[in-house]
């Protein structure tokens, strides 16, 4: 699958370098291709991995990878051009001052994103851990938790397999509308880590009884 992620940050750069080393066809559309760090991240990956600007890397894929601080996200969008028909993944998190949401209850940043993006086929997902549990999904006790949400069917598979590929128990939690929840629930996480010291190496998981 070709994927293009806008952002090499913390977790574009390792979204990237995680389906890129599965097998995916994955370009980094960046604002500056030039850029020393981001080449340095592609040239470490081992796998189908390129640069280009955004708009290049989004024109070429079918999934796009939106990875950019939320405060970025209508910038990013604006500067990927023709979005038709594209899964678009977002990741970002509206955190606003003092770990509160910027946005939320009866919209989500999901939501914000589909409007910014009207025709591109939106789902949230991978917002909800930190990027080294990306990096490393693997617990003892099972496997983490990834819910995703969005309205396309066709869309929804492709995006819960590559969410199950990367080692999550990808679950779909429904439309995009129930970003509302994930958003927040993603904010649980943050505040575990940065609040109450539990460091980034955890991860929520859904747990089923057979009967
Ligand atoms: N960090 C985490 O563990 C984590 C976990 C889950 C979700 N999230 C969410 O994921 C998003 C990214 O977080 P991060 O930690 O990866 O951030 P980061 O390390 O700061 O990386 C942000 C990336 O966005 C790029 N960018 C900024 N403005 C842009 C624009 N207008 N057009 C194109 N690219 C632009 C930056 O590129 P430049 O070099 O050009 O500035 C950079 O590569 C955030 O919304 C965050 O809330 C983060």
């Amino acid at each position: 699958m070709k994927i293009a992620v806008i952002g090499t940050g913390s977790v574009g750069g390792t979204l990237g370098r995680r389906w890129a080393e599965l097998g995916h066809s994955v370009c980094f559309g960046v604002r500056d291709p030039a850029d020393a760090d981001a080449k340095a991240l592609v040239g470490k990956i081992k796998g189908d991995a390129r640069l280009a600007g955004v708009s290049d890397a989004a024109e070429d894929a079918d999934v796009v990878v939106l990875a950019t601080p939320y405060a970025a996200n209508a910038a990013a969008i604006a500067s990927a051009g023709d979005l038709s028909g594209k899964i678009l993944i977002d990741v970002t998190n509206p955190i606003g001052a003092n770990f509160t949401l910027a946005v939320g209850h009866t919209t989500s940043g999901a939501e914000e994103v589909a409007r910014l993006a009207p025709r591109a086929r939106v789902f949230k997902a991978m917002n909800q851990v930190g990027f080294e549990v990306m990096a490393n999904p693997t617990f003892a006790a099972g496997k983490p938790v990834m819910f995703v949400a969005g309205d396309d069917a066709a869309g929804k598979k492709v995006v819960l397999d590559l969410v199950s590929a990367l080692g999550f128990d990808a679950i779909d939690a429904g439309e995009l509308a129930i970003a509302r929840l994930l958003e927040p629930y993603a904010m649980l996480w943050i505040h575990l880590m940065a609040r109450r010291n539990m460091g980034r190496s955890f991860a929520f998981a859904l747990l089923r009884r057979q009967s």
